[in-house]
């Protein structure tokens, strides 16, 4: 989602639509604004792109010179008018603007409507700005510091109430927020862009960190209230960096997103004990899971590669078998689909063709499908019987890198889920998985700090034209991932295979000189892999080995190494693609390509 607000002497109508434009990037299932006018505090939305509010504010424009704005990427609550922001209480005396996720709204929902508060969204957003009502008591500020207090989860914010129209309260949580400095005027953005057009000028706001903005100027605080200093940051890049937060591609900036993306994904789905996921969203009883007795998991490209990890997750964890399927194939081969079969679909976008073909299909059979994709709303999402949303954000490069990493995290968390219903793990078994899941994070931003050294040996890589990518087991999978990563936006022909594959015919392509990435994260298939490397070195292959911290052993037989830090076997993929999606986007970055937009390829393919 993204956020603008202004307070200043201009219309801030225009000031408003105009930064929710440049935000447009972070999502756009529906906008809306909220202005102080000469009739209170009023409030106009709409759903679809920001040109549908801009339509309507043609017709019956918010006149005052200060407001809040709002781009959504839905997360609770399908993409409607009334789901859209500001969102607003009872009196509709205040509103309020938010990106992220409230994870506790439900309990305070429930307790708000105790008190009388009336609901007319889905959405967290919504509690925040009966929260805010409930507490005021006469100061907007203290208002806002008593309700952060209450609330659990992510979240940047803008509140304004119409008791005291100078002042403009701005919050930072674990959601990206910056304030722009003008001259008699200031600003509030989810990022730079928004504001880049009026002001160089601005404060990045730290987590934990509050703004109340006036015309003339801005006090910077903790959530507590202790006022704060900081330095200006003035900004020289121009727009189209700045969309990008600075990145060079958006496919970089997304890959720097990751650990964000785990962390949103898998944050509310844990319980505080760290003992036990809890996936409210899923309608499917206990007697419905014990009852799966076949899973398919039908995808198509980046989405079926996070699928096949899936298989064996869901397999390990839950001892249930699994099948998977390219979506075109699926509906293709007569799959043998009963009652007992859970059908998992896969999709970013939620509205690829074959992929939402297979779910029809496998509703006409009988079976009971879940979703898991990064869009709500989308056609996926809607028709599916049940939910895993990826809580990775807009996801703009064609070649997929969070979204795909996020599925992996949904993967684990339902993996989890049936292991739990099912008994298939002990609880400290579960446990076990869910502290390595908890460390992922950290860990990927571990591996993003060695990103130069992926750089010098992809640079090597781009002057070749052909390489492979080798690995057992999990490894395998991902080795796949990474194929398609690199071939995608580096078009260099490459190849994925199962180590123990490649003498069946593939090694009769490997001589002197010819790249090849051997991931080696599985312990248990380690010895086997080194075999795998030692027959393609024996053929003159310059060997890249993908290891885990502490199995420096590995480095004797390849030529060189990169290391991921220690995680379980079972997470190791969420790690090991890591350093894949950097060796592809430096050798597309030195072939010259356009990185964001490979050539034939589109984000989302919506014809069979
Ligand atoms: C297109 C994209 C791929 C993506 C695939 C599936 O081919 O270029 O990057 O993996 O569609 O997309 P979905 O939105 O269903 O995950």
């Amino acid at each position: 989602c993204g956020i603008v607000g202004y307070i200043g002497k201009r219309n801030s109508q225009e000031i408003l639509l105009e930064g929710l434009k440049k935000l447009e990037y972070r999502g756009y299932d529906s906008a809306g604004v909220a202005v102080y006018t000469a009739n209170g505090l009023q409030i106009q939305k709409a759903k679809g792109r920001i040109a549908n509010l801009e339509s309507k504010l043609e017709v019956a424009p918010l006149e005052g010179s200060v407001g809040i704005g709002h781009t959504r990427w839905a997360t609770h609550g399908k993409p409607s008018d009334v789901n859209s922001h500001p969102h607003t209480d009872n009196s509709l005396k205040f509103s309020v603007v938010h990106n992220g996720i409230i994870e506790n709204y439900i309990s305070l929902k429930e307790e708000l409507i105790a008190k009388g508060h009336v609901f007319v969204s889905e959405t967290d957003t919504e509690v925040i700005s009966h929260l805010v009502a409930d507490l005021y008591e006469g100061d907007i500020l203290k208002a806002v510091q008593k309700a952060v207090t209450r609330m659990t989860g992510a979240f940047a914010l803008g509140v304004l109430t119409e008791y005291e129209p100078d002042r403009l309260i701005a919050v930072r949580q674990a959601s990206p927020l910056i304030i722009g400095i003008g001259e008699g005027e200031n600003f509030i953005g989810s990022d730079i862009p928004a504001i880049l057009e009026y002001t160089r000028n601005v404060f990045i706001l730290n987590d934990g960190e509050m703004a109340v903005l006036t015309r003339e100027g801005v006090e910077l605080m903790t959530l507590e209230g202790n006022f704060i200093s900081r330095e200006m940051f003035h900004v020289d890049w121009d727009i189209v960096t700045a969309e990008k937060a600075g990145f060079d591609h958006f496919m970089l900036k997304e890959i720097h997103e990751q650990p964000k993306a785990y962390r949103d994904t898998m944050s509310s789905r844990i319980s505080a004990d760290g003992a036990s996921v809890t996936l409210n969203e899923l309608s499917m009883t206990v007697e419905e899971i014990r009852k799966i007795s076949r899973v398919h998991i039908v995808a198509c490209g980046t989405a079926f590669h996070a699928g096949m990890v899936g298989k064996y997750v869901i397999e390990k964890l839950a001892r249930i078998p699994v099948e998977t399927d390219v979506a075109s194939e699926y509906r293709y081969r007569s799959p043998i689909i009963t009652k007992d079969t859970l059908v998992i679909v896969v999709s970013q976008s939620g509205e690829t063709a074959d992929t939402l073909a297979a779910l029809r299909e496998a509703k006409r059979c009988g079976a009971k499908v879940l979703a898991i994709t990064n869009v709500v709303g989308s056609s996926v999402a809607r028709e599916a019987d049940d939910l895993i949303t990826t809580w990775a954000g807009p996801e703009i490069a064609v070649a997929s890198t969070k979204a795909y990493t996020s599925q992996l995290i949904a993967f684990y968390l339902f993996g989890l889920h049936l292991a739990q219903t099912l008994g298939t793990q002990t609880a400290d078994e579960i446990k076990e998985v869910i502290t390595a899941m908890k460390a992922l994070p950290e860990q990927v931003e571990a591996i993003l700090a060695q990103a130069d050294a992926l750089k010098v040996v992809a640079e090597d890589m781009a002057k070749h034209d052909n390489l492979f990518f080798i690995g057992r087991g999990l490894d395998y999978a991902v080795a796949l991932e990474g194929s398609l990563k690199l071939k995608e936006i580096s078009y260099i022909h490459s190849e994925a295979y199962a180590a123990g594959e490649l003498k069946h015919g593939t090694l009769a392509l490997i001589e002197e000189d010819v790249p090849v990435i051997a991931l080696a994260t599985q312990h248990e298939l380690l010895e086997k892999t080194v075999s795998n490397i030692k027959e393609v070195k024996a053929r003159g292959a310059n060997v890249l080995g993908i290891a885990v911290e502490g199995e420096e052993e590995l480095q004797k037989s390849v030529d060189s190494t990169f290391i991921i830090p220690k995680t379980l076997d079972v997470l190791s993929p969420a790690l090991a693609v890591v350093p894949l999606q950097l060796l592809s986007y430096y050798a597309s970055l030195a072939r010259g390509n356009d990185v964001d937009k490979p050539r034939n390829l589109a984000k989302s393919v919506t014809v069979e």
